[in-house]
């Protein structure tokens, strides 16, 4: 099978480098919660620890109502039918397999964003399929059946630059992919740590979800959204994920899941409803990361760096205007390991992603090397608040 390179090796040595200075490495190269998981989710673990039963690969009533109801009050979706919620094993599983699942196979092409999280390009690879790259719609050119792609996949807030996109925009691709049978996957796992402040405002949620009735006129038909609890909750350990919205694709991807055996443990099940349940600990989570976003981007930027985009998710997607792997040997040299852009498609090759998944003190000796440094600003950041 025709996968690409894992490119995490290639950082390899970037890591020993910056392990080498005095008081050790800080890594922002990934992003992996390293918060503890609340206490409220781990006692709903520990207390469904008794589960000699197959769980329900469905999730239990209980489980998909409370998807509706956080969709309802947190994303700004009244209409989510429970029937249309389906829990996963996290949601990068759900990225892998979404194609295959679909029944999506040779000659069929799935569309993803040219800078995104690879697996996109992954579940293209393992369904067998094509897997394109593509920003604009226009980009496709004039479509023919075999030129249409079967599944457009969407991410919003976007990993790894940050970007959000607009009710607007999601309307658009919403009504082409109508006209053109085009299924649309939005992979929204990063949607409640947005940074823009109007929560209150015409402008809630921030981060629009692609199942909002203002850009679906209240038909799910065609379209999915996948959502994730790792980064909110800090429960990636757990694999807690689901996807919603078209009832029929749903059940579809259902009945596969149910003869390969794609369940959702039963105690991360009953975590994921308490976690759905209670906003404050997300809230606490978002407000942990917010302040080492701003120490660090005001370092970052100090130092030399221009923040692109980065209005919502766990990411600084930052530029020196050189190539990437070069921020990246510069950095290393401070004892900050940084993801080239690079890994996430050509045309990130010039920024880097910095991940805010690091504990205070981490962050903290990030700043005051970032602090050490000697070149200056390089004009100030586009959208950064
Ligand atoms: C855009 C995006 N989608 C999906 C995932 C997978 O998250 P998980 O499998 O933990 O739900 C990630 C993880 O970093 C991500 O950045």
């Amino acid at each position: 099978m025709n996968l690409p390179d894992f490119p995490w090796d290639s950082l390899v040595p970037f890591s020993e480098r910056a392990s080498a200075v005095s008081g050790g490495i800080v890594d922002l190269s990934v992003g992996t919660p390293v918060d503890p998981t609340p206490q409220l989710l781990q006692r709903a673990l520990q207390e469904a620890s008794d589960a000699p039963g197959y769980p329900q690969t469905y999730g239990t009533p209980d489980l998909r109502e409370a998807v509706a109801t956080w969709f309802a009050t947190r994303r700004g979706v009244p209409d989510v039918d429970p029937a249309g919620v389906l829990p996963t094993v996290g949601s990068k599983e759900l990225v892998a397999w979404l194609p295959t699942l679909l029944g999506l196979g040779e000659g069929d092409i799935v569309g993803f964003p040219r800078v995104a999280y690879p697996t996109y390009d992954v579940g293209a690879r393992l369904a067998g399929a094509t897997p394109l790259p593509v920003d604009a719609l226009t980009a496709l050119g004039p479509l023919t059946p075999s030129t249409t792609p079967k599944l457009l996949w969407l991410n919003t807030p976007g990993n790894p630059t940050g970007k959000v996109l607009g009710v607007g925009h999601l309307r658009k691709v919403v009504s082409w992919a109508r006209e053109h049978g085009v299924v649309v996957a939005s992979d929204e796992c990063y949607a409640e740590l947005d940074w823009r402040t109007d929560r209150d405002g015409d402008a809630f949620p921030t981060t629009p979800s692609l199942l909002d009735p203002r850009v679906t006129d209240g038909s799910h038909e065609g379209l999915l959204v996948a959502y994730s609890l790792s980064k909110q909750s800090n429960l990636a350990g757990y694999r807690a994920a689901f996807v919603a919205g078209d009832q029929a694709l749903v059940r579809r991807i259902l009945e596969v899941r149910k003869h390969a055996g794609m369940i959702v443990p039963w105690p991360v099940q009953r975590a994921i409803v308490a976690a759905l349940g209670d906003s404050t600990h997300v809230e606490e989570q978002k407000a942990r990361y917010a302040a080492r976003r701003d120490r660090l981007s005001a370092a970052v930027r100090a130092w030399g760096l221009r923040i692109d985009l980065s209005d919502a998710g766990l990411y600084l997607w930052a530029t020196a205007e050189e190539d990437s792997w070069t921020t990246v040997g510069r950095l290393a040299d401070l004892g900050i390991l940084v993801a080239p852009g690079a890994f996430y498609g050509a045309a990130g090759r010039e920024h880097v992603r910095i991940a805010l998944t690091a504990s205070d003190e981490r962050i903290e000796t990030a700043v005051e090397r970032l602090g050490g440094g000697t070149r200056a600003p390089l004009g100030g950041h586009r959208t950064l608040r």
